[in-house]
């Protein structure tokens, strides 16, 4: 068989090790050729890729980022996106692509499965709220820094009385915010599943320096949003693909919260820090297996499909449902964050 492999979207660590995976599976025990995509769609839609065998993605798997590039680029972005990229597929005689992507790019492998063309995906995200599977990689590793930060963070504000509003991604679901929040003990967290009154938020974080204490912890998604009226609040804009470029919830933050309590209030971004660098073992297993089961997918003939974790098994899901909804963190595990605040 021949299996063209390719990551779009932004990137995540794990991602380096699903291309191994599938290089070894795929080459190794079923003796098919593999070639990767450059830079996502767009190497689809240019017919630009590079063959990989066994050294191409050796030394690979503790790697961060990815290997073959990735961008943002979609084939709906073109008005021949989709005839484009099934020329290419039928020009270099390809039996299967695996696109491992987030929610955009698995909405492109759907559009593209619909169309006719042979699609097994794998989930990636840093952010976790792809909703068919129980975890994505990349989160466990984009928590981990994130903790790692806050627990930094707090001597800091600790010998300046501060109060630090700590911005973590998360466009939609508050999950990084979550768990990071929980692990490093944050004194709150605001997620854009619940949004916030600026005036309860206030008072907990003043009920922490009343008590004695002498410093507070605020960890924000970036989506996370005042509830409306609560204070003045500017959403920002859209990127040149339409996502949301946020104006920063951290930073209006410190200074409502900075004017409520007449305590000093910093914001602190911690951005592509959580993307880059070495994937945790956690998600290099994850990741390993998404590659071995994509593999065995396209082997079955299961098109349509995206490899999925559920509990300890990984599982095969349709595209279709995988694009459905996103996965928003419940009321219950933000009330079992909340109390121990
Ligand atoms: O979807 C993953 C993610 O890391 C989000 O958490 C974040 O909002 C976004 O990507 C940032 O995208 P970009 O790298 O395009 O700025």
């Amino acid at each position: 068989m021949r299996i063209g492999v390719l990551t779009s979207g932004g990137d995540c660590p794990g991602l380096n090790a699903v291309i191994r995976s599938v290089v070894h599976r795929a080459v190794v025990d079923h003796g098919d050729e593999v070639i990767g995509f450059r830079d996502g769609w767009r190497g689809l839609l240019e017919c630009d890729y590079l063959k990989l065998d066994l050294d191409a993605v050796s030394g690979i798997l503790a790697r961060g980022g990815t290997m073959l590039g990735s961008s943002r680029v979609q084939p709906a972005h073109l008005r021949d996106g989709v005839e484009r990229a099934k020329g290419h597929v039928a020009d270099l005689g390809l039996d299967a692509i695996i696109p491992i992507g987030g929610e955009g790019t698995l909405k492109a492998a759907r559009l593209l499965s619909d169309g006719g063309l042979p699609i097994v995906g794998v989930p990636k995200t840093i952010d976790n709220d792809i909703a068919v599977t129980d975890v994505t990689f990349g989160f466990d590793t984009a928590v981990g820094v994130a903790t790692e930060a806050l627990d930094r963070l707090k001597t800091t504000a600790e010998s300046h009385q501060r109060v630090l509003i700590v911005e973590v991604m998360g466009r939609h679901t508050g999950w990084i915010a979550l768990h990071s929040g929980m692990a490093a003990g944050a004194h709150a967290i605001v997620v854009p599943e619940r949004p916030f009154d600026i005036e309860e938020l206030a008072a907990r974080v003043g009920e922490r320096f009343e008590a004695g204490k002498r410093f507070a912890i605020v960890v924000a998604a970036e989506g996370a949003k005042p509830r409306e009226g609560s204070m003045a609040y500017d959403e920002g804009g859209k990127d040149i693909y339409g996502h949301e470029r946020f104006a920063g919830i951290a930073r209006q933050l410190s200074i409502e919260l900075e004017q409520r309590l007449g305590k000093e209030a910093r914001p602190v971004i911690l951005g592509h820090v959580q993307r880059g660098g070495t994937p945790t073992a956690y998600d290099r297993v994850l990741a390993t297996r998404f590659g071995w089961h994509a593999v065995e997918a396209v082997h079955r003939g299961e098109f349509g499909m995206m490899t999925a974790l559920r509990g300890t098994d990984i599982v095969m899901v349709s595209l279709a449902e995988a694009v459905e909804t996103l996965k928003t963190v419940p009321d219950e595990r933000y009330a079992e964050a909340e109390c121990v605040l």
